[in-house]
């Protein structure tokens, strides 16, 4: 009789992170090698649909700065770029919490902006930074973001070119932080829970970063889910 051949999981094992992290960082969500490739594709993408048009890419600050750097080098076209600097500050609500911190300073009126974020997750961020930016009375405004987070979604706003789309967890590295640390890892990882207790630096976070971490605790061993590329 024939040996059942056995089926291939379909399902992305998590790697470890490099020995140096793990007491901090519980899996690599993301490997470099996939960042790498998924940011060449948006890239082609990006300049096949914004060919011939005024470009300007408006960056939101801090968080976009690695997947931004990585994306501008893969664009071959025309382009101009500024930065909005938002921060979320204090208790209330959390739109209530929304300062910006750096205004943009380039002409976009009539212009195809591209906004640039590290990620969206309740989207309040990106919906009052569109709002805005609709004042200015540019041609049109996509939205560009490396990570999507669709389970925790408050407002109605669609990215139009999404690197992963990724269950709630708390994600850091490639330029996303827990109280500005791990933006330098070359990779999207899990926050290993443990850290979310570390005494040095729960004083560090915004009132917003608390409640996400609260969010992702209490789903913690609820979700199983799988990142996957759009
Ligand atoms: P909203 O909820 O407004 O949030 O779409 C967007 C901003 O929230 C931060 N954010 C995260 N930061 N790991 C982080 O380091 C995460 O998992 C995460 N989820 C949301 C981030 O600043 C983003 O721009």
């Amino acid at each position: 009789m024939d040996k059942p051949v056995p089926k291939k999981s379909t399902k992305r094992r998590s790697q470890q992170p490099p020995p140096h992290w793990r007491k901090e960082i519980e899996s690599v969500l993301i490997s470099q090698e996939r960042i790498a490739q998924r940011v060449r594709s948006l890239a082609r993408q990006i300049e096949k649909e914004f060919a011939g048009r005024d470009l300007v890419i408006v960056a939101l600050l801090n968080g976009t700065v690695v997947f931004l750097a990585d994306l501008l080098r893969r664009l071959s076209m025309p382009l101009r770029l500024d930065f909005i600097g938002v921060s979320s500050y204090g208790g209330g609500t959390e739109s209530a919490e929304l300062v910006f911190t750096k205004e943009l300073r380039l002409d976009v009126s009539g212009r195809d902006v591209l906004l640039v974020d590290d990620i969206l997750d309740t989207g309040q961020t990106l919906f009052r930074v569109r709002a805005k930016l609709r004042r200015l009375r540019p041609r049109q405004i996509k939205i560009c973001v490396l990570l999507d987070k669709p389970s925790r979604r408050v407002e109605q706003i669609v990215a139009d070119y999404v690197g992963f789309t990724i269950p709630n967890h708390f994600v850091v590295g490639y330029g996303l932080d827990y109280a500005e640390r791990y933006r330098n890892l070359p990779f999207v990882g899990v926050l290993h829970p443990e850290m979310y207790k570390n005494p040095d630096f729960i004083p560090l976070l915004s009132a917003k970063k608390r409640r996400l971490l609260q969010g992702v605790e209490d789903e913690l061993d609820s979700d199983g889910g799988q990142e996957k590329p759009e």
